[in-house]
This record gives C-alpha cells, sequence and structure tokens, in this order.
C-alpha cells in the first residue's frame, strides 16, 4: 500500500475508533440562501465519471465475462493452481508443449487410469464459484491436442459436489495437432446458484494438453469477449461521461516490467501474454485490454480518459528523461494512434483488424500515476517530454500531470484524496478557497474511506459532502472519479483473498451485486444536477468539534493537531438553464433532524409542487452488501409547500436533492 493509502487507513481506522472526538457543539436553525440571478459558473459537462483498475478482482472476477480462472494456467508457473483433477486423472503444467509464446505453458492430463465409471479430467471453480442461472446459454473454449487420444470429451456445467450436471456437450474428436474447440452449454429451469464448476472429462485412455480454456455467459450487448451485464447496469444507472483508466497502481506496476503494456493487451485473446498485476498480487490474462476498456467506454457513451505509462513504476524504477524515454513517448504516441487513428494509419490499421474499424474520440491524455511517490524527481522532465510531443502530433489533447509541474502547463492536474468522513468533511470547502489562476482540476482518485467492503452510509455522507464542494466549484474542478470502483467481496481476508483495498464503491460475487449507499449517493450527484451553479449563502451552518489524529511522519507521531470545528450540513445547488429546475442538494451528517429555512431569491417564482430524491438511513453503520442489496437506497418522493421562501426538514444521516421549479 502507497504512503497516501496508508494514511487515508489511518485516518479512517481513527475516525472510526474515536467517534466521541467528533461532537456537536452549537445548532442554530440555519437558513440557506439561493440566488437564481447570479450565475456563477457553468457545471462541468464532465465533471462525474469512473476510474477504474485491476484491484480486488475488478476485472477478472468481476467486470470481465471471463468464468474459467486461470484459463492460461499462467498464474503461477510451477503449481496449476484453481485447476483440480477429475477421477483418475493425473495433472500437470508443461512448458514443453505450448500453444504459442505468449501461451508458453499448457496443462496435460493423463487419463489412463479413466473408466466408464470413473471419468479423468479437469475442473475449475471460477472466481468463488460458476454463476448458473436458468435457461442460460454459456459459450465454452479450448485449445487442445491428444497423444494416443483421439476425444470424445465431454464439457458440463456441474455443481461443485458433481451431484448436479446443469448442462453438457461433448466434444467427439481431438485431433494430434493444437486446435481450438468451441461448444455452447445451455441451462434448464434451475435455480440460480454459484458453487458449480466447469468439467472437462474423458472415459478414454491417452494423454491431452490444453490451452485457454475459457467460459462466458452472455455479456452486456452481446459483445464476445464482453462483460457482466449486472455490473455494466450499475455503472450505466450512474449516466458516467468518461472513464479513467488502465490505473493507478495497475498502469505503473511495481516495476518496468510489470507495467501495463498496451501493446501486449490487444488481438486474439490468445496472443495475450497477460502480466503479473504485482500492485496489487494477482495475475492478469489481459483479456481486457485496450480495444475492450474503449468499447467499455462505446458501450456505457463514456469518454476515455486514457493513462499512459510514463517510464514510472512503483518500486522506484524510473526511466531518465531523454533518449532513453523515447521509446515509451513513442509508445504512447503509438496508444493514441491505435485510439484515434483511421485506417490509413498503422495502429489505427491494427485496431481495425481487432474488430473496430471505427475511430474513437479521445480528448483526455494521463501522463503516469501519482508521480509525486518518484523519489527520483525525474517527473517534470519526463511530463515534458511527453507533453511536447502529444501536443506537436495532437494540439487538441487535453494532458493531464499527475502532479504540479514547473517545465509546462499542463491542461489538468490530477489530485488524490482518500479520507474519514470527518476529514472529508473538514475538507468540504477547500475547492471554495482555490485560486482560479493554476490549472484545472481532475480529482481523480477520491473516496471517504469508512466501512468495508464497501462504504456505509457514513461514507456516502462524507463522499455527499465532498461532493457539494466539487460541484459548487465545477468551474475548476472539471473532472472527478471515486475510486476504487469494485470489490469482489467472495474472501476478504486469509490466503487467496479477493479483496486488496478495504473500501470500493460496489460489490459482488459470482452471481450477485450491489451498489453501497455511496454508489447511491453518486447517482444521485451524477444524474440530478443543472448546467450552471447558483450563487449560495448561509446563516447558521451547524458545526461540530473534531480533533483531527495526529499524523507520522518518517514513522515518527507528530504533536496532535488543534481541534477544528466542521461543517455538519452542506449544500449546493445548480439550475437546468433550459427548464429552469433548481436541484439544491443538502446532506445532514447529524442524527437529528434538521430544519433548514430556504429562501430563494431573484426567480420570479417557485412552484409548490416539487420532487424530493432522498437517500438516508437509521444509523451511519447502515449499509449495503450481497444479502441486503437495498438496505440503503434512494427515495423519491412529492414535495409540497414549496416556493421563494419556506423550511424543510432534512432527516438524520441523508442526502437529499430536492427539485424546485421555477418556470
Ligand atoms: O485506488 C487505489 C490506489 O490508490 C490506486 O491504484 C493508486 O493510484 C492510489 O494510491
Amino acid at each position: 500500500m502507497k504512503l497516501s493509502a496508508q494514511l487515508g487507513f489511518l485516518l479512517v481506522v481513527m475516525s472510526i475508533t474515536t467517534p466521541a472526538l467528533f461532537a456537536q457543539t452549537n445548532n442554530p436553525v440555519p437558513v440557506l440562501q439561493i440566488k437564481a440571478d447570479r450565475v456563477t459558473a457553468r457545471v462541468s459537462p464532465t465533471l462525474y465519471g469512473l476510474m477504474t483498475e485491476e484491484i480486488n478482482y475488478s476485472y477478472e472476477g468481476g467486470l470481465y465475462g471471463e468464468l474459467v480462472r486461470s484459463r492460461t494456467f499462467k498464474a503461477n508457473r510451477t503449481n496449476a493452481v484453481f485447476w483440480n483433477v477429475v477421477g483418475n486423472g493425473a495433472i500437470s503444467l508443461d512448458t514443453n508443449q505450448p500453444l504459442n509464446s505468449a501461451l508458453d505453458v499448457s496443462l496435460k492430463l493423463d487419463t489412463s487410469k479413466a473408466s466408464k465409471i470413473s471419468p479423468a479430467g479437469i475442473a475449475n471453480d471460477g472466481y468463488w464459484g460458476i454463476p448458473i442461472r436458468p435457461d442460460t446459454t454459456y459459450h465454452a473454449s479450448f485449445y487442445a491436442r491428444g497423444k494416443g487420444f483421439t476425444g470424445p470429451l465431454t464439457v458440463a456445467l456441474t455443481s461443485t459436489n458433481g451431484e448436479t450436471i446443469f448442462a453438457s456437450a461433448q466434444v467427439p474428436k481431438i485431433t494430434k495437432k493444437w486446435q481450438k474447440y468451441e461448444l455452447t452449454l445451455t441451462t434448464g429451469g434451475v435455480a440460480p446458484s454459484k458453487d458449480n464448476r466447469l468439467v472437462i472429462s474423458t472415459t478414454k485412455h491417452g494423454t491431452i494438453w490444453f490451452s485457454q480454456v475459457s467460459l462466458f455467459p452472455p455479456t452486456y450487448h452481446n459483445r464476445p469477449n464482453g462483460n457482466r451485464p449486472d455490473i455494466m447496469q450499475l455503472l450505466a444507472d450512474m449516466q458516467p461521461e468518461f472513464l479513467r483508466f488502465p490505473g493507478g497502481n495497475y498502469l505503473e506496476g511495481n516495476t518496468i516490467g510489470t507495467r501495463f503494456n498496451w501493446k501486449k493487451t490487444i488481438g486474439d485473446i490468445s496472443q495475450r501474454p497477460g502480466h503479473l498485476d504485482d500492485g496489487w498480487g494477482y495475475w492478469s490474462t489481459d483479456g481486457l485490454g485496450l480495444l475492450e476498456f474503449l468499447e467499455w467506454c462505446e458501450d456505457l457513451h463514456m469518454q476515455p480518459l486514457l493513462a499512459v505509462y510514463a517510464g514510472y513504476s512503483m518500486h522506484q524504477q524510473h526511466v531518465t528523461p531523454g533518449p532513453d524515454l523515447a521509446p515509451y513517448v513513442q509508445d504512447t504516441l503509438d496508444e493514441i494512434e491505435y485510439v484515434t487513428g483511421d485506417g490509413t494509419t498503422k495502429w489505427g490499421a491494427q485496431r481495425a483488424k481487432d474488430g473496430h474499424p471505427a475511430p474513437f474520440l479521445l480528448n483526455y491524455v494521463e501522463i503516469g500515476n501519482e508521480d509525486f511517490f518518484d523519489r527520483s524527481h525525474s517527473y517534470d522532465g519526463r511530463f515534458a517530454q511527453f507533453f511536447d510531443a502529444i501536443k506537436a502530433k495532437y494540439p487538441n489533447l487535453q494532458v493531464i500531470a499527475t502532479t504540479p509541474v514547473k517545465s509546462r502547463v499542463p491542461d489538468l492536474v490530477d489530485e488524490h484524496y482518500y479520507r474519514s468522513q470527518e476529514d472529508m468533511e473538514a475538507h468540504a470547502l477547500d475547492y471554495d478557497k482555490r485560486p482560479r489562476t493554476g490549472p484545472k482540476i481532475f480529482v481523480g482518485e477520491w473516496a471517504t474511506r469508512v466501512g468495508s467492503p464497501t462504504p456505509n452510509m457514513a461514507g456516502a455522507l462524507g463522499d455527499a459532502a465532498w461532493m457539494t464542494g466539487m460541484e459548487r466549484n465545477s468551474d475548476i474542478v472539471l473532472m472527478a472519479s471515486y475510486a476504487p470502483l469494485f470489490v469482489n467481496v467472495s474472501k476478504l481476508t486469509g490466503p487467496d483473498h479477493s479483496m486488496q483495498w478495504r473500501t470500493d464503491l460496489i460489490g459482488y460475487d459470482a452471481l450477485n451485486s450491489y451498489g453501497s449507499p455511496a454508489y447511491y449517493a453518486q447517482k444521485m450527484f451524477n444524474t440530478l444536477h443543472g448546467n450552471e451553479i447558483l450563487a449560495t449563502d448561509s446563516q447558521g451552518i451547524p458545526t461540530c468539534s473534531w480533533q483531527p489524529p495526529a499524523s507520522r511522519r518518517a514513522g515518527v507521531e507528530q504533536p496532535r493537531p488543534a481541534p477544528q470545528e466542521v461543517p455538519s450540513l452542506f449544500f449546493d445547488a445548480t439550475r437546468d438553464r433550459q427548464s429552469g429546475t433548481i436541484y439544491l442538494k443538502v446532506v445532514n451528517r447529524l442524527g437529528t433532524p434538521q430544519p433548514v429555512k430556504i429562501e430563494i431569491s431573484g426567480a420570479p417564482a417557485v412552484e409548490a409542487e416539487g420532487e424530493a430524491v432522498v437517500l438516508k438511513a437509521n444509523s451511519q453503520d447502515d449499509t449495503n452488501s450481497i444479502q441486503e442489496p437495498d438496505k440503503v437506497v434512494p427515495v423519491t418522493e412529492k414535495v409540497d409547500g414549496l416556493g421563494t421562501d419556506f423550511t424543510r426538514e432534512f432527516p438524520p444521516y441523508s442526502i437529499t436533492v430536492l427539485e424546485l421549479k421555477t418556470k
């Protein structure tokens, strides 16, 4: 875990274990003023987006549709991990019979002890299970070759104990040479379940080698090599404007050799070598590669925000600016050409060959990730080299720096914030005070880290407080994306755990998925806002006294900072210019109802009837889970008694978007 992450974690722990330090000190009835005749700026049309990387089994075992774990047998060089023997078979990894140079190890199965009553074979339990749904067609495929074996092979979806066979099909003949075999498996009217496996077996004797054994369920928009529909739908419901990919730490790798090397993530999946995601500790087949990221954007109508490897990896390996860095800069120019070039360009033609003739629209390129961790301080020079090369060829591209630089003026600078609830609230007004003279801001990673594996209502309240500040200041905060996005909640601790980061927006297991309260808070902010920011004012905002935790520097605990008065009510107002609807967002982080007087000036009239979308909980600890996915979800209610001057009581622990009609 990086220092920023560790610090964030420390603050979360402090805030969880010291709740008494956050005590309400006064409680006046607050007044909020909305000045409808004073538009301070337009709401950035790109404000709300997504950030993603391979962490917590986000893609493999998550969004990416593949159901077979370690389909290329490369997760471990010595053992066939995640594969089991069926019957009296014997399995081993074999580097002498590779499919090709990318998939340079195969799984050897000896079936010499197979019999009619005890077939021999291989089985895979997927990523903590294989989801079986009723009346569903699965697409299975594998490469195989036989020696003293000509078939048949039976491919089946069974329960883990083997007692139930949900679907099965046969490959009648296996040849001596490597060949791809494909078949479909269709289930009947069975109940959904996840304790299941894929089994490939035979009753005949011989030796069989396997490579790239794959199983796909139906995918979102039926894309081949596509994504899991339920998780895509959760994302689609957020209406995100952009996707920052491929990372995060996943972009950088611990070493230059384990970076996200985009050229190895394209083309037929059997030609992708995969790589160790050593930042997060597991293998990636790169089945979800550069083109799949772009198609994910296409499916959800998001702009790509392409983060490119910038010559720095987390174990302090860096490439010196100058000739040594030139190949990496060229890789980036090639990557941009792959995304945007037409068929007459080398890399545009490659993309067309890979199945996507139409170029993608690209406006944003980010140079690296969290380069403030680079202790060689080479980022200024590295950034300048990338910036100059990109601007020379693509002058309209917006180039994002990951930390402030002096050598060039970046179009945006990425800022990351992982904080406790109180800390997030204490900083919710920061951007109001930020000078308007510097580069624009991309808050590329942020989260209130309360609740695990997914944030609880306290996390959602901290997030919502922070979002009011970003939205109100979206003249400078042009883009923002929460992180991390996903977590597989199947095995949170112990060996082979599915979670590397403790607080993540969306959770799932093999069968089901859910949005956290923080997910719903974001969905409300993303989908309910106008296009212009209205000036606001307030009096009597209640505050709480908060003792910030002591920080550590170079392992030494620093003196405790002075206690702070932190607001406990947060708000902002935007208006849709066309319809005249004002969206007033109010966050009440207290455990008591909060009456608020609302005064609207500069609008001819406000209709008495409107609508409120409210996310609330009985306790800050309330949360959603696989078992209770809808415990904390927004509710839409009709509201009466609105006008240019009214009082409304905001429930305890609540986030409200009040829609006020002014036309
Ligand atoms: O979001 C988790 C990690 O936090 C990201 O990979 C990294 O950029 C940051 O340190």
